[in-house]
Protein backbone atom coordinates (compact mmCIF):
# COMPACT_ATOMS: atom_id res chain seq x y z
CA UNK A 1 0.00 0.00 0.00
CA UNK A 2 1.26 3.35 -0.83
CA UNK A 3 1.05 6.08 1.63
CA UNK A 4 -2.07 7.94 1.73
CA UNK A 5 -1.51 11.34 0.06
CA UNK A 6 -3.21 13.85 1.44
CA UNK A 7 -2.39 17.98 1.94
CA UNK A 8 -3.22 18.27 5.64
CA UNK A 9 -4.62 21.95 5.31
CA UNK A 10 -7.78 20.70 2.67
CA UNK A 11 -9.10 18.34 6.09
CA UNK A 12 -12.27 19.52 7.83
CA UNK A 13 -10.29 19.35 10.84
CA UNK A 14 -7.49 21.43 9.79
CA UNK A 15 -9.94 24.27 8.83
CA UNK A 16 -11.45 23.72 12.39
CA UNK A 17 -8.33 24.09 14.04
CA UNK A 18 -7.63 27.21 11.98
CA UNK A 19 -11.06 28.68 13.60
CA UNK A 20 -10.39 27.58 16.83
CA UNK A 21 -7.24 28.73 17.31
CA UNK A 22 -8.69 32.29 16.45
CA UNK A 23 -10.30 31.75 19.69
CA UNK A 24 -7.79 30.36 21.87
CA UNK A 25 -4.53 32.05 20.44
CA UNK A 26 -4.42 33.92 23.43
CA UNK A 27 -5.29 31.61 26.25
CA UNK A 28 -3.45 31.28 29.25
CA UNK A 29 -2.76 27.53 30.54
CA UNK A 30 -2.89 28.84 33.83
CA UNK A 31 -6.26 29.73 33.72
CA UNK A 32 -7.22 26.24 32.09
CA UNK A 33 -5.96 24.32 35.12
CA UNK A 34 -8.21 26.71 37.29
CA UNK A 35 -11.35 26.45 35.25
CA UNK A 36 -10.50 22.29 34.80
CA UNK A 37 -9.53 20.52 37.78
CA UNK A 38 -9.18 17.44 36.40
CA UNK A 39 -6.87 18.42 33.36
CA UNK A 40 -3.75 17.57 34.98
CA UNK A 41 -5.53 13.86 35.27
CA UNK A 42 -7.10 14.14 31.39
CA UNK A 43 -3.81 15.37 29.73
CA UNK A 44 -1.31 12.18 30.71
CA UNK A 45 -0.46 9.23 29.63
CA UNK A 46 0.54 6.42 31.81
CA UNK A 47 2.37 3.81 30.21
CA UNK A 48 4.31 1.22 31.61
CA UNK A 49 7.71 2.86 33.34
CA UNK A 50 6.56 6.13 31.21
CA UNK A 51 4.51 9.31 32.89
CA UNK A 52 3.86 11.84 30.46
CA UNK A 53 2.39 15.15 31.25
CA UNK A 54 0.82 17.11 28.57
CA UNK A 55 -1.35 19.20 30.41
CA UNK A 56 0.90 22.34 30.34
CA UNK A 57 0.28 23.29 26.68
CA UNK A 58 -1.80 25.74 25.09
CA UNK A 59 -4.28 23.26 24.23
CA UNK A 60 -8.24 22.66 25.21
CA UNK A 61 -10.41 19.44 25.04
CA UNK A 62 -11.62 20.68 21.69
CA UNK A 63 -7.69 21.57 20.51
CA UNK A 64 -7.09 18.00 21.37
CA UNK A 65 -10.32 16.49 20.21
CA UNK A 66 -9.36 18.30 16.60
CA UNK A 67 -5.86 17.38 16.68
CA UNK A 68 -7.17 13.49 17.02
CA UNK A 69 -9.72 14.31 14.04
CA UNK A 70 -6.59 15.64 11.87
CA UNK A 71 -4.97 12.53 12.44
CA UNK A 72 -7.84 10.80 11.08
CA UNK A 73 -8.67 12.90 8.22
CA UNK A 74 -5.12 12.22 7.32
CA UNK A 75 -5.83 8.33 7.23
CA UNK A 76 -2.83 7.86 10.10
CA UNK A 77 -3.71 4.46 10.84
CA UNK A 78 -3.49 3.35 7.32
CA UNK A 79 -0.21 4.81 7.02
CA UNK A 80 1.11 2.64 10.51
CA UNK A 81 -0.13 0.01 8.65
CA UNK A 82 2.06 0.76 5.71
CA UNK A 83 5.01 1.32 7.72
CA UNK A 84 4.99 -1.64 9.72
CA UNK A 85 4.33 -4.11 7.26
CA UNK A 86 7.19 -3.72 4.83
CA UNK A 87 5.61 -1.65 2.37
CA UNK A 88 7.77 1.03 0.15
CA UNK A 89 6.57 4.36 2.09
CA UNK A 90 9.67 5.41 1.30
CA UNK A 91 9.07 5.45 -2.11
CA UNK A 92 11.82 8.12 -3.52
CA UNK A 93 13.91 5.61 -2.78
CA UNK A 94 11.95 2.70 -3.69
CA UNK A 95 12.45 1.15 -0.11
CA UNK A 96 10.36 0.01 2.89
CA UNK A 97 11.17 1.45 6.21
CA UNK A 98 11.67 -1.54 9.10
CA UNK A 99 13.99 -0.38 11.57
CA UNK A 100 10.85 -1.33 13.49
CA UNK A 101 11.57 -5.16 12.29
CA UNK A 102 15.24 -4.92 13.72
CA UNK A 103 13.54 -4.91 17.43
CA UNK A 104 10.71 -7.56 16.72
CA UNK A 105 10.22 -11.09 17.94
CA UNK A 106 12.01 -13.78 16.23
CA UNK A 107 8.61 -15.59 15.94
CA UNK A 108 7.57 -11.66 13.51
CA UNK A 109 6.95 -12.17 10.08
CA UNK A 110 8.12 -9.19 8.03
CA UNK A 111 7.86 -9.31 4.62
CA UNK A 112 10.24 -7.61 2.04
CA UNK A 113 9.72 -8.76 -1.61
CA UNK A 114 7.90 -11.44 -0.32
CA UNK A 115 10.50 -12.81 1.88
CA UNK A 116 10.29 -12.62 5.64
CA UNK A 117 13.44 -11.00 6.96
CA UNK A 118 13.17 -11.76 10.19
CA UNK A 119 15.51 -14.84 9.77
CA UNK A 120 18.61 -12.61 8.58
CA UNK A 121 17.74 -10.26 11.38
CA UNK A 122 18.32 -12.47 13.62
CA UNK A 123 21.58 -14.00 12.36
CA UNK A 124 22.97 -10.87 12.53
CA UNK A 125 22.09 -10.51 15.73
CA UNK A 126 23.57 -13.85 16.87
CA UNK A 127 26.66 -12.90 14.74
CA UNK A 128 26.65 -9.64 16.91
CA UNK A 129 26.48 -11.76 20.14
CA UNK A 130 29.34 -14.16 19.60
CA UNK A 131 31.65 -11.26 18.40
CA UNK A 132 30.55 -9.09 21.27
CA UNK A 133 31.16 -12.19 24.13
CA UNK A 134 34.73 -12.92 22.37
CA UNK A 135 35.90 -9.37 22.37
CA UNK A 136 34.40 -8.55 26.09
CA UNK A 137 36.07 -11.76 27.26
CA UNK A 138 39.21 -11.05 26.03
CA UNK A 139 39.02 -14.21 23.91
CA UNK A 140 39.50 -12.80 21.26
CA UNK A 141 42.66 -10.96 20.87
CA UNK A 142 45.23 -8.87 18.80
CA UNK A 143 48.26 -9.32 16.91
CA UNK A 144 50.08 -9.45 19.93
CA UNK A 145 47.90 -11.65 21.62
CA UNK A 146 46.65 -9.01 23.76
CA UNK A 147 42.84 -8.66 24.54
CA UNK A 148 41.21 -5.83 23.22
CA UNK A 149 41.05 -2.72 25.60
CA UNK A 150 39.99 -0.38 23.24
CA UNK A 151 36.88 0.25 20.15
CA UNK A 152 37.25 2.82 17.62
CA UNK A 153 33.39 3.61 15.88
CA UNK A 154 34.19 4.88 12.56
CA UNK A 155 31.21 6.13 10.78
CA UNK A 156 29.36 9.63 10.18
CA UNK A 157 25.21 10.92 10.72
CA UNK A 158 23.59 7.71 11.12
CA UNK A 159 26.43 5.87 11.62
CA UNK A 160 27.86 7.35 14.14
CA UNK A 161 25.48 9.87 16.21
CA UNK A 162 22.95 6.63 17.25
CA UNK A 163 25.94 4.42 18.62
CA UNK A 164 27.29 7.15 19.92
CA UNK A 165 24.60 8.73 21.65
CA UNK A 166 23.57 5.17 23.15
CA UNK A 167 27.09 4.54 24.13
CA UNK A 168 26.83 7.70 26.34
CA UNK A 169 23.17 7.48 27.43
CA UNK A 170 24.06 3.95 28.67
CA UNK A 171 27.78 5.00 30.55
CA UNK A 172 26.25 3.38 33.64
CA UNK A 173 25.90 0.25 32.27
CA UNK A 174 29.30 -0.12 30.50
CA UNK A 175 32.15 -2.78 30.73
CA UNK A 176 36.13 -2.16 30.54
CA UNK A 177 36.55 -1.22 26.92
CA UNK A 178 36.98 2.55 26.31
CA UNK A 179 35.42 3.49 23.30
CA UNK A 180 35.97 6.34 20.58
CA UNK A 181 34.33 8.08 17.65
CA UNK A 182 35.86 9.07 15.03
CA UNK A 183 33.41 10.54 12.52
CA UNK A 184 34.44 14.74 10.99
CA UNK A 185 36.72 14.48 8.22
CA UNK A 186 38.56 17.18 9.93
CA UNK A 187 42.04 15.29 10.45
CA UNK A 188 42.34 16.45 13.99
CA UNK A 189 39.98 14.92 14.99
CA UNK A 190 41.05 11.54 13.93
CA UNK A 191 44.38 12.54 15.23
CA UNK A 192 43.43 13.63 18.62
CA UNK A 193 41.55 9.90 18.87
CA UNK A 194 44.82 8.32 17.75
CA UNK A 195 46.50 9.93 20.73
CA UNK A 196 44.86 7.79 23.02
CA UNK A 197 45.24 4.43 21.17
CA UNK A 198 47.45 1.19 21.47
CA UNK A 199 47.68 -0.58 18.26
CA UNK A 200 47.68 -3.80 20.03
CA UNK A 201 44.64 -3.87 21.96
CA UNK A 202 42.48 -1.50 19.51
CA UNK A 203 39.64 -3.13 17.46
CA UNK A 204 38.17 -0.65 14.87
CA UNK A 205 34.49 -0.75 13.54
CA UNK A 206 33.84 0.61 10.43
CA UNK A 207 30.68 1.86 9.82
CA UNK A 208 29.01 2.94 6.74
CA UNK A 209 25.52 1.82 5.10
CA UNK A 210 26.98 2.43 1.33
CA UNK A 211 30.47 2.46 2.36
CA UNK A 212 31.00 5.20 -0.05
CA UNK A 213 30.94 8.12 1.98
CA UNK A 214 34.02 10.73 2.21
CA UNK A 215 34.86 11.21 5.87
CA UNK A 216 34.24 7.79 6.98
CA UNK A 217 36.60 5.96 4.32
CA UNK A 218 39.27 8.94 4.84
CA UNK A 219 39.42 8.19 8.56
CA UNK A 220 39.33 4.35 8.26
CA UNK A 221 42.37 4.91 6.23
CA UNK A 222 44.41 7.09 8.19
CA UNK A 223 43.66 4.56 10.75
CA UNK A 224 44.68 1.58 8.79
CA UNK A 225 47.69 3.43 7.37
CA UNK A 226 48.66 4.28 11.09
CA UNK A 227 47.91 0.67 12.24
CA UNK A 228 50.18 -0.24 9.33
CA UNK A 229 52.64 0.85 10.87
CA UNK A 230 52.42 -1.36 14.06
CA UNK A 231 51.06 -4.15 12.41
CA UNK A 232 51.48 -5.88 9.37
CA UNK A 233 48.63 -6.42 6.56
CA UNK A 234 47.28 -9.95 7.64
CA UNK A 235 46.90 -8.36 11.09
CA UNK A 236 44.09 -6.13 9.61
CA UNK A 237 41.67 -9.14 9.55
CA UNK A 238 42.20 -8.93 13.48
CA UNK A 239 41.74 -5.58 14.30
CA UNK A 240 39.33 -4.42 11.47
CA UNK A 241 35.06 -5.25 11.04
CA UNK A 242 32.52 -3.64 8.87
CA UNK A 243 29.23 -2.50 9.12
CA UNK A 244 27.56 -1.92 5.84
CA UNK A 245 25.24 -3.17 2.92
CA UNK A 246 28.22 -2.78 0.08
CA UNK A 247 29.95 -6.06 1.06
CA UNK A 248 32.16 -5.50 -2.23
CA UNK A 249 33.59 -2.01 -1.02
CA UNK A 250 34.44 -3.57 2.64
CA UNK A 251 36.32 -6.21 0.73
CA UNK A 252 38.43 -4.21 -1.78
CA UNK A 253 39.31 -2.19 1.52
CA UNK A 254 40.72 -5.00 2.96
CA UNK A 255 38.36 -6.48 5.18
CA UNK A 256 37.53 -10.42 5.01
CA UNK A 257 34.05 -11.39 4.61
CA UNK A 258 33.44 -12.79 8.07
CA UNK A 259 34.47 -9.64 9.24
CA UNK A 260 31.36 -7.86 7.74
CA UNK A 261 28.13 -7.29 9.94
CA UNK A 262 25.15 -7.02 7.24
CA UNK A 263 22.52 -4.54 7.31
CA UNK A 264 19.78 -3.85 4.64
CA UNK A 265 18.42 -0.90 2.22
CA UNK A 266 15.07 -1.21 4.48
CA UNK A 267 17.12 1.03 7.52
CA UNK A 268 17.42 4.38 7.38
CA UNK A 269 20.90 5.70 8.34
CA UNK A 270 19.53 7.81 11.16
CA UNK A 271 17.14 4.63 12.33
CA UNK A 272 19.88 2.38 11.95
CA UNK A 273 21.54 2.01 15.47
CA UNK A 274 19.19 -1.19 15.91
CA UNK A 275 20.68 -2.91 13.44
CA UNK A 276 25.00 -3.60 13.36
CA UNK A 277 25.30 -0.63 13.37
CA UNK A 278 25.02 -0.94 17.00
CA UNK A 279 27.93 -3.48 17.19
CA UNK A 280 30.03 -0.75 19.05
CA UNK A 281 27.01 0.30 21.62
CA UNK A 282 27.17 -4.08 22.11
CA UNK A 283 30.96 -4.72 22.93
CA UNK A 284 30.13 -1.42 24.93
CA UNK A 285 27.29 -2.36 27.26
CA UNK A 286 27.46 -5.85 26.38
CA UNK A 287 24.82 -8.25 24.11
CA UNK A 288 22.63 -8.47 26.73
CA UNK A 289 22.05 -4.69 27.16
CA UNK A 290 22.22 -3.94 23.42
CA UNK A 291 19.05 -6.64 23.40
CA UNK A 292 17.34 -4.97 26.05
CA UNK A 293 17.55 -1.77 24.42
CA UNK A 294 16.24 -3.38 21.32
CA UNK A 295 13.39 -4.58 23.74
CA UNK A 296 12.24 -1.49 25.09
CA UNK A 297 12.00 0.16 21.47
CA UNK A 298 9.63 -3.09 20.39
CA UNK A 299 7.77 -1.83 23.08
CA UNK A 300 6.56 1.13 22.34
CA UNK A 301 6.57 0.08 18.75
CA UNK A 302 3.64 -2.38 19.87
CA UNK A 303 2.45 0.90 22.14
CA UNK A 304 2.17 2.98 19.20
CA UNK A 305 0.88 0.84 16.67
CA UNK A 306 -1.96 -0.40 18.71
CA UNK A 307 -2.72 1.82 21.12
CA UNK A 308 -5.90 4.01 20.53
CA UNK A 309 -4.21 8.11 19.30
CA UNK A 310 -5.70 9.67 22.41
CA UNK A 311 -3.26 7.71 24.77
CA UNK A 312 -0.81 7.00 21.75
CA UNK A 313 2.52 9.01 23.42
CA UNK A 314 4.17 9.53 20.20
CA UNK A 315 0.91 10.13 18.57
CA UNK A 316 -0.09 12.99 20.83
CA UNK A 317 3.26 14.28 21.16
CA UNK A 318 3.21 14.85 17.61
CA UNK A 319 -0.13 16.57 17.22
CA UNK A 320 0.90 18.64 20.12
CA UNK A 321 4.00 20.02 18.06
CA UNK A 322 1.86 20.29 14.97
CA UNK A 323 -0.53 22.51 16.93
CA UNK A 324 2.61 24.78 17.78
CA UNK A 325 4.17 24.51 14.38
CA UNK A 326 1.42 24.91 12.16
CA UNK A 327 -0.63 27.53 13.97
CA UNK A 328 1.32 29.11 16.58
CA UNK A 329 4.30 29.43 13.84
CA UNK A 330 6.70 28.28 16.42
CA UNK A 331 10.02 27.54 14.50
CA UNK A 332 12.02 25.11 17.13
CA UNK A 333 11.47 22.59 19.99
CA UNK A 334 13.75 22.20 22.79
CA UNK A 335 14.45 19.06 24.02
CA UNK A 336 15.83 19.49 27.63
CA UNK A 337 17.20 15.94 29.47
CA UNK A 338 17.44 15.89 32.77
CA UNK A 339 20.07 13.76 32.89
CA UNK A 340 23.72 14.16 32.30
CA UNK A 341 23.70 10.74 30.70
CA UNK A 342 21.66 11.96 27.99
CA UNK A 343 23.67 15.07 26.86
CA UNK A 344 23.99 13.70 23.10
CA UNK A 345 20.51 13.37 23.04
CA UNK A 346 19.35 16.66 21.24
CA UNK A 347 22.08 16.07 18.71
CA UNK A 348 21.15 12.87 17.97
CA UNK A 349 17.93 13.80 17.64
CA UNK A 350 18.55 17.03 15.31
CA UNK A 351 19.82 14.10 12.41
CA UNK A 352 16.37 12.15 12.85
CA UNK A 353 13.93 14.87 12.91
CA UNK A 354 15.68 17.77 10.48
CA UNK A 355 16.96 15.43 7.98
CA UNK A 356 13.50 13.54 8.18
CA UNK A 357 11.35 15.89 8.23
CA UNK A 358 13.07 19.09 6.75
CA UNK A 359 11.35 18.51 3.10
CA UNK A 360 9.42 21.12 1.51
CA UNK A 361 7.78 19.32 -1.77
CA UNK A 362 4.33 16.67 -0.67
CA UNK A 363 3.98 13.46 -1.98
CA UNK A 364 2.07 14.36 -4.82
CA UNK A 365 5.47 16.60 -6.05
CA UNK A 366 4.25 19.68 -5.16
CA UNK A 367 5.55 22.62 -3.25
CA UNK A 368 4.08 22.41 0.42
CA UNK A 369 2.00 25.83 1.71
CA UNK A 370 2.46 25.48 4.82
CA UNK A 371 5.36 24.70 7.81
CA UNK A 372 7.03 21.34 7.77
CA UNK A 373 9.77 20.41 9.77
CA UNK A 374 11.09 22.02 13.55
CA UNK A 375 14.42 23.16 14.37
CA UNK A 376 15.28 20.81 17.68
CA UNK A 377 18.24 21.55 20.18
CA UNK A 378 19.02 21.27 23.67
CA UNK A 379 21.09 20.77 26.33
CA UNK A 380 20.81 18.66 29.39
CA UNK A 381 19.57 20.37 32.11
CA UNK A 382 20.38 21.88 34.84
CA UNK A 383 22.89 23.16 32.45
CA UNK A 384 20.87 24.59 30.22
CA UNK A 385 19.32 26.62 32.76
CA UNK A 386 22.54 28.34 33.47
CA UNK A 387 22.68 28.95 29.50
CA UNK A 388 19.66 29.24 27.35
CA UNK A 389 16.75 29.48 29.88
CA UNK A 390 16.56 32.99 29.66
CA UNK A 391 16.07 33.10 26.32
CA UNK A 392 12.80 30.21 26.73
CA UNK A 393 11.22 32.43 30.06
CA UNK A 394 11.66 36.25 28.77
CA UNK A 395 12.83 36.10 24.97
CA UNK A 396 10.00 36.56 22.15
CA UNK A 397 9.88 33.34 21.24
CA UNK A 398 7.43 30.77 21.82
CA UNK A 399 9.08 27.44 22.21
CA UNK A 400 8.01 24.62 22.98
CA UNK A 401 9.85 21.90 24.95
CA UNK A 402 9.51 18.10 26.02
CA UNK A 403 11.25 18.18 29.63
CA UNK A 404 12.61 14.33 29.73
CA UNK A 405 12.95 13.03 33.58
CA UNK A 406 14.17 9.89 35.53
CA UNK A 407 12.54 9.47 38.98
CA UNK A 408 15.65 7.20 39.88
CA UNK A 409 18.90 7.68 40.05
CA UNK A 410 21.68 5.16 38.82
CA UNK A 411 24.50 6.12 41.28
CA UNK A 412 21.82 6.70 44.20
CA UNK A 413 22.91 10.17 45.92
CA UNK A 414 19.58 11.13 47.00
CA UNK A 415 20.57 14.67 47.49
CA UNK A 416 21.79 15.02 44.06
CA UNK A 417 18.60 13.50 42.66
CA UNK A 418 16.28 15.42 44.83
CA UNK A 419 18.03 19.00 43.78
CA UNK A 420 17.64 17.65 39.97
CA UNK A 421 14.32 16.64 40.38
CA UNK A 422 13.21 19.58 42.00
CA UNK A 423 14.86 21.93 38.91
CA UNK A 424 13.10 19.54 36.37
CA UNK A 425 9.46 19.70 38.36
CA UNK A 426 10.46 23.66 38.79
CA UNK A 427 11.30 24.95 35.67
CA UNK A 428 8.17 23.81 33.26
CA UNK A 429 6.26 25.16 36.64
CA UNK A 430 7.51 28.76 36.32
CA UNK A 431 7.04 28.29 32.85
CA UNK A 432 3.74 27.63 32.69
CA UNK A 433 2.57 30.09 35.71
CA UNK A 434 5.54 32.95 35.32
CA UNK A 435 5.33 35.44 37.69
CA UNK A 436 2.85 38.55 37.31
CA UNK A 437 3.62 42.18 37.79
CA UNK A 438 1.83 42.03 41.56
CA UNK A 439 4.25 39.05 42.62
CA UNK A 440 6.96 40.93 41.66
CA UNK A 441 5.86 44.33 43.30
CA UNK A 442 5.51 42.64 46.60
CA UNK A 443 8.99 40.87 45.95
CA UNK A 444 10.41 43.87 45.60
CA UNK A 445 8.83 45.47 48.46
CA UNK A 446 10.20 43.33 50.72
CA UNK A 447 13.44 44.52 49.52
CA UNK A 448 15.40 47.94 51.08
CA UNK A 449 14.85 50.11 47.75
CA UNK A 450 12.95 53.39 46.94
CA UNK A 451 9.50 53.19 45.29
CA UNK A 452 11.52 54.48 41.97
CA UNK A 453 13.63 51.89 42.29
CA UNK A 454 11.25 49.24 42.71
CA UNK A 455 9.20 51.11 39.06
CA UNK A 456 12.50 51.27 37.55
CA UNK A 457 13.02 47.34 37.78
CA UNK A 458 9.77 45.95 37.84
CA UNK A 459 8.98 45.22 34.08
CA UNK A 460 12.06 43.45 33.33
CA UNK A 461 11.18 40.99 36.34
CA UNK A 462 7.65 39.70 35.26
CA UNK A 463 7.76 36.43 33.25
CA UNK A 464 4.99 35.80 31.54
CA UNK A 465 5.08 32.38 31.48
CA UNK A 466 2.21 30.36 29.24
CA UNK A 467 5.45 28.76 28.12
CA UNK A 468 4.27 25.32 26.79
CA UNK A 469 6.07 22.10 28.47
CA UNK A 470 5.81 18.24 27.93
CA UNK A 471 7.08 16.23 30.88
CA UNK A 472 8.02 12.60 30.21
CA UNK A 473 9.20 10.97 33.23
CA UNK A 474 10.40 7.91 33.61
CA UNK A 475 11.09 5.48 36.37
CA UNK A 476 14.70 4.73 35.81
CA UNK A 477 17.27 4.85 32.79
CA UNK A 478 17.59 1.81 31.82
CA UNK A 479 18.62 0.16 28.47
CA UNK A 480 14.78 -0.75 28.01
CA UNK A 481 13.29 2.91 28.77
CA UNK A 482 16.40 4.04 26.35
CA UNK A 483 14.92 2.30 23.99
CA UNK A 484 11.31 3.12 24.54
CA UNK A 485 12.17 6.96 24.47
CA UNK A 486 14.11 6.80 20.95
CA UNK A 487 11.32 4.66 20.07
CA UNK A 488 9.03 7.35 20.47
CA UNK A 489 10.85 9.74 18.77
CA UNK A 490 11.13 7.81 15.84
CA UNK A 491 7.60 7.26 15.28
CA UNK A 492 6.77 11.05 16.39
CA UNK A 493 8.88 11.85 13.28
CA UNK A 494 6.63 9.67 11.41
CA UNK A 495 3.53 11.08 12.17
CA UNK A 496 4.46 14.47 11.20
CA UNK A 497 5.96 13.21 8.15
CA UNK A 498 2.25 11.74 7.31
CA UNK A 499 0.13 15.21 8.33
CA UNK A 500 2.62 16.79 6.55
CA UNK A 501 2.23 14.76 3.73
CA UNK A 502 6.42 14.47 2.72
CA UNK A 503 8.42 11.60 2.26
CA UNK A 504 10.18 11.26 5.76
CA UNK A 505 12.53 8.67 4.99
CA UNK A 506 14.83 10.34 1.94
CA UNK A 507 17.79 13.36 2.38
CA UNK A 508 18.45 14.50 -1.12
CA UNK A 509 19.05 17.74 0.99
CA UNK A 510 22.48 16.37 2.21
CA UNK A 511 23.73 15.83 -1.63
CA UNK A 512 24.21 19.11 -3.61
CA UNK A 513 27.14 20.09 -0.69
CA UNK A 514 28.40 16.29 -0.80
CA UNK A 515 28.98 17.11 -5.17
CA UNK A 516 30.61 20.58 -4.95
CA UNK A 517 33.04 19.75 -1.71
CA UNK A 518 34.56 17.37 -4.99
CA UNK A 519 34.26 19.65 -7.51
CA UNK A 520 36.07 22.32 -5.28
CA UNK A 521 38.78 19.56 -3.88
CA UNK A 522 39.54 19.01 -7.09
CA UNK A 523 39.94 22.60 -7.76
CA UNK A 524 42.34 22.75 -4.58
CA UNK A 525 44.34 19.75 -5.66
CA UNK A 526 44.50 20.63 -9.57
CA UNK A 527 44.92 24.22 -8.96
CA UNK A 528 41.86 24.84 -10.93
CA UNK A 529 39.21 27.34 -10.24
CA UNK A 530 36.77 27.85 -12.51
CA UNK A 531 32.76 28.44 -12.81
CA UNK A 532 32.19 29.62 -9.46
CA UNK A 533 31.44 32.85 -7.73
CA UNK A 534 33.02 35.53 -7.09
CA UNK A 535 32.86 34.86 -3.09
CA UNK A 536 33.72 30.91 -3.52
CA UNK A 537 36.83 32.20 -5.90
CA UNK A 538 37.80 34.67 -3.60
CA UNK A 539 37.22 32.00 -0.54
CA UNK A 540 39.68 29.42 -2.68
CA UNK A 541 42.75 32.05 -3.35
CA UNK A 542 42.55 32.54 0.21
CA UNK A 543 43.16 28.37 1.37
CA UNK A 544 45.37 28.24 -0.90
CA UNK A 545 48.01 30.32 0.22
CA UNK A 546 48.11 27.73 3.06
CA UNK A 547 48.58 24.74 1.42
O1 LIG B 1 24.07 12.66 5.92
C1 LIG B 1 23.60 11.83 4.93
C2 LIG B 1 23.73 10.38 5.26
O2 LIG B 1 23.34 9.64 4.16
C3 LIG B 1 22.94 9.96 6.49
O3 LIG B 1 21.60 9.74 6.25
C4 LIG B 1 23.69 8.77 6.93
O4 LIG B 1 23.36 8.43 8.24
C5 LIG B 1 25.11 9.25 6.75
O5 LIG B 1 25.07 10.03 5.58
C6 LIG B 1 26.18 8.20 6.67
O6 LIG B 1 26.03 7.35 5.58
P1 LIG B 1 26.75 5.96 5.48
O7 LIG B 1 26.31 5.12 6.61
O8 LIG B 1 26.35 5.38 4.16
O9 LIG B 1 28.25 6.19 5.53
Amino acid sequence: MALPSINPTTTKAWKALQNHFDDVKQVNIKELFSSDKQRADNFKIDWEDFYVDFSKNRITKETFKLLLELADQVKLKEAITAYYSGDIINKTENRAVLHTALRGKESDVVLVDEKNVMPEIFAVKAKMKDFTNEVVSGNKKGYTNKPFTDVVNIGIGGSDLGPAMVVESLQFYKNHLTTHFVSNVDGDHVNEVIKKLNPETTLFVIVSKTFTTQETLSNANTLREWFLKHGKQEDIAKHFVAVSTNTEKVKAFGIEEANIFPMWNWVGGRFSLWSAVGLTVSLAVGFENFNKLLKGANEMDIHFKTEEFENNIPVVLALISVWYNNFFGAESEAVIAYSQYLNQFATYLQQGIMESNGKSIDRNGNRVNYETGTLIWGEPGTNSQHAFFQLIHQGTKLIPADFIGFAESLHGNKDHQDKLISNYIAQTEALLNGKTEAQVLEELKGQKISDQEIKDLLPFKVFEGNKPTNSIFIEKLTPESLGKLIAMYEHKIFVQGIIWNIYSYDQFGVELGKQLASTILEDIKFNTSENHDASTLNLLEYFKKFR
